[in-house]
């Protein structure tokens, strides 16, 4: 398997440190279809940082929260080596050769005992706060939550989001102390937060989507491929990146593959499709009545998210584009899919309508 090397996301990524270069004044959120390359720009990026920076990644993906103790459990990450809190404040705001990157918050063993025994979420906001006040003091944190929508169901008290989203209310616009990236691909829960105005006026959104054709072409021509191969990995898997890798890792055979990757999707979406006109006609009516759009079009608008729509969501074929109020496949395999699918739907309806 070839590496492959990180590719291009120059307009991203000097968005994002325009943001980092002022002081943190919103949330940003950064959105987009599965798999477009959120998590790798967020990470190539955060590797480039100058030493004033303090990242502090928290990736929420696979971990199951549900409780107060998951939710410590995925903020903090225990500091074996230091036994007293201002040790580990020390270390982290000490001059650095290079940015520092940690994988959750570094505590102490005493604290995060503390953190279990009280189970206070009070405190734990209460205490981020003051942790990143110090911070600040000498550098600039970088708190990011990677699959935010992970805690969006989670109810303690009250919605957990909520107070979250309060502390970086906090820690943005209030005392511009911390900057925060929220990141997330889960369109029903982007959809939540943005239509319910829970963060109006208090956050940005960033849309990290899949390559353009010239991106794309760039990116193949790195790994040498032909016109036709452009062409055929365009027209299957259009500015995918994840797909393109597929294509990259396979250089001998790379139509077959991008055909066969195809099938799959095609597979895939009409189990979902036939399985439910057997369960629910009237909302496979519904569906593919959304689905027969894409035969002709690229995207269609939508004024809010039915359960038709979130049925597709949430089974990865449709992604819902909040900001801009636009429905489009997941990707260029699954638009292709879906007409491939929708066809054979309508020459099956035609039939029968004929006998
Ligand atoms: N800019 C890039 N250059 C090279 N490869 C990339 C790039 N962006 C993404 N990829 C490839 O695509 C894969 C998927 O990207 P990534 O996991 O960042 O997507 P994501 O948007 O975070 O997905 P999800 O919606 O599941 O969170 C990566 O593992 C990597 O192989
Ligand atoms: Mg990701």
């Amino acid at each position: 398997m070839r590496h492959i090397e990180f590719h291009d996301r120059e307009k991203e990524i000097t968005e994002i440190m325009r943001l980092l270069n002022t002081d943190p004044s919103l949330i940003t959120f950064i959105y987009g279809p599965i798999n477009s390359g959120k998590t790798e720009l967020i990470t190539h990026l955060t590797k480039q940082l100058p030493e004033n920076y303090v990242v502090f990644y928290i990736n929420l993906r696979g971990k199951f929260i549900s409780s107060y103790d998951d939710f410590v459990r995925a903020l903090f990450k225990l500091d074996r080596e230091e036994k007293e809190y201002k040790a580990i404040l020390k270390k982290i705001s000490e001059v650095s050769i290079k940015s520092l990157k940690y994988t959750g918050i570094p505590i102490t063993e005493d604290i995060l005992e503390l953190f279990f025994r009280e189970r206070n979420y009070e405190d734990v906001f209460e205490f981020l706060e003051d942790y990143f006040t110090e911070i600040a003091e000498n550098k600039v944190p970088v708190l990011i939550v990677d699959e935010l929508q992970k805690i969006g169901d989670v109810k303690i008290n009250s919605f957990l989001i909520y107070e979250l989203f309060n502390l970086f209310i906090r820690l943005t616009k209030e005392l511009h102390l911390c900057h925060v990236f929220a990141v997330s691909s889960d369109s029903i829960f982007i959809e939540n937060v943005y239509s319910e105005a829970m963060l109006e006026g208090r956050c940005r959104y960033l849309l990290v989507d899949d390559f353009d054709e010239e991106t794309t072409t760039a990116f193949l021509d790195n790994y040498e491929f032909s016109d036709d191969e452009k062409t055929v990995a365009w027209k299957y898997c259009g500015g995918k990146p994840i797909c393109l890798v597929e294509l990259v890792n396979i250089p001998d055979d790379r139509k077959n593959k991008a055909k066969e990757m195809l099938k799959i999707r095609k597979g895939q979406i009409e189990e979902v499709v036939y399985s439910l006109e057997a369960r629910d006609k009237k909302m496979f009516d519904m569906i593919t009545r959304i689905l027969f759009e894409f035969i002709e079009k690229d995207k269609v608008g939508y004024k809010y998210l039915n359960d038709e729509i979130k049925f597709l969501v949430g089974k990865n074929i449709i992604f819902a584009d909040s900001v801009n109020k636009e429905l489009r496949p997941q990707s260029r395999l699954n638009l292709l899919a879906i007409r491939e699918v929708m066809l054979s739907i309508t020459t099956t309806l035609e039939s029968t309508s004929h006998q």
